[in-house]
């Protein structure tokens, strides 16, 4: 069957639930997604039947070590990670970023150079700032085109130079929605020496996903954007992860990837993050039958989650494309983001708008009370918010779609948004 959000929507319980009889429209899923409930029957069976630490001699921690086992499987096939070794799992992208940058840090001298962008998230800011201001390391940071929204790769190479060492970007932005062409970035980065770290947190639920295509040195993403539970994952290239320092407790394995594992892992997180990567496989392997025509090469679960991606990108671009029109409809919206329905392969569903006297948070709050869930102010997109000038008028509405929204609901948040703007 092709894909059609009805095939998965009854998959995820918690989109049947009601308030007071009314239905729940989700859209605040660029700050986190609903779990598919085979995500909550394999944490159930993880915390029921798996519940020990690991590398014991009795069978609830064999278990438990076959969860964890599986879970970096399932997550190297996700990003195409050449060996489930690299795969780091952790509380969240932004507790793995400040702990692994203290590693990379160890590597940095005074006065060498680090670029970040006014288009990130914090969470791919702030940890190399604290970083720069400890090491007393220099950072450039790269703007965005404030028409486009899209960075300008010619300031890119004005910044990079021989003491550039590391180069932090993202696959897309939690705001504006932009797509970023990071192969590009991660190109133009190798060729002066630096590394690179790519926050994959936004654009993971949207695009496919292959480290070695991309080459870069680290990516990181959050389970809990991808249908998962909250838990963060870290891929390092391996050879990079190998020349870091792991900061670590004595007993700690000190090979990969337990030497960057700090402590006790949430298994049921793990059991949960690889049931979200069978979930997307699950979709590929029963809706994305023309795509599987066409890569009959490909074998395993990395063809069926390509496949995936491949038709709910298409599909989620009929969303935006229905989102954009009618917001663009209703007088004195700006949308804070690419609008061209030619440019829509560059940008993921993630709509961020303002209007010109109604403050976001009051929108956001009207809408609430209707059943429409959205995010309202910076959405920890400072600088992004800062380059917009945006941040003194509450920052802006942010409409996320997914995939299992549809367009009657994006249609009653468009009569919803027409009427509170009235
Ligand atoms: C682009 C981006 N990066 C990083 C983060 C932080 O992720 P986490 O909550 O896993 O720390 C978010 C969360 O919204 C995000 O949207």
């Amino acid at each position: 069957m092709p894909f059609n959000p009805e095939n998965v929507r009854s998959q995820f319980p918690a989109l049947s639930i009601t308030d007071n009889g009314k239905p729940r429209i989700y859209l605040d899923n660029p700050a986190g997604t609903q779990v598919p409930q085979i995500v909550i029957d394999r944490m159930v069976d993880c915390l029921l039947n798996a519940n020990a630490n690991l590398g014991g001699h009795f069978k609830t921690s064999k278990l438990a070590d076959a969860v964890v086992d599986d879970a970096h499987r399932a997550m190297a096939d996700f990003l195409n990670a050449s060996s489930s070794d690299e795969i780091i799992f952790g509380q969240n992208m932004t507790t793995i970023t400040l702990h692994v940058s203290r590693s990379i840090g160890k590597t940095f001298s005074s006065g060498d150079e680090i670029i970040l962008t006014q288009m990130d998230h914090d969470a791919n800011v702030h940890p190399w700032v604290l970083l720069a201001r400890d090491l007393d390391l220099k950072i450039r940071w790269l703007p965005f085109d404030r028409d486009t929204f899209e960075f300008d790769l010619s300031a890119l190479d004005e910044l990079l130079n021989e003491r550039t060492k590391l180069v932090c970007v993202g696959g897309a932005s939690n705001l504006t929605g932009t797509i970023n062409d990071i192969t590009e970035i991660c190109r133009r980065a190798r060729a002066v020496g630096a590394m690179t770290y790519i926050d994959a947190v936004q654009s993971a639920p949207h695009v496919v996903t292959d480290v070695q295509a991309i080459g870069c040195d680290f990516l990181v993403l959050s389970a809990y954007k991808f249908f998962g539970p909250h838990q963060g994952i870290l891929w390092g290239r391996r050879e990079v992860l190998e020349s870091l320092q792991p900061y670590k407790v004595r007993p700690a394995p000190d090979e990969l990837p337990w030497c960057f594992e700090t402590g006790t892992q949430s298994h049921e997180g793990m059991a949960g993050t690889a049931a979200a990567v069978d979930y997307f496989a699950w979709i590929g392997e029963t809706m994305a039958e023309d795509w599987l025509a066409a890569h009959a090469n490909l074998n395993g679960r990395r063809k069926y989650v390509r496949a995936a991606m491949d038709c709910l990108f298409d599909y989620e671009r009929s969303l935006s494309e229905q989102l954009l029109a009618g917001l663009q409809s209703l007088p004195g919206i700006t949308i804070q983001g690419i609008t061209g329905n030619d440019a829509l392969d560059r940008r993921v569903p993630t709509v961020a708008f303002t209007h010109a006297s109604a403050r976001p948070a009051n929108i956001a709050k009207q809408l609430a009370e209707r059943g429409i869930f959205v995010w309202s102010g910076h959405n920890y997109a400072l600088e992004a918010v800062k380059s917009l000038g945006i941040l003194d008028t509450g920052g802006a509405v942010r409409v996320g779609p997914v995939h299992y929204n549809n367009a009657n609901e994006i249609n009653k948040l468009l009569d919803s948004v027409a009427d509170i703007l009235g």
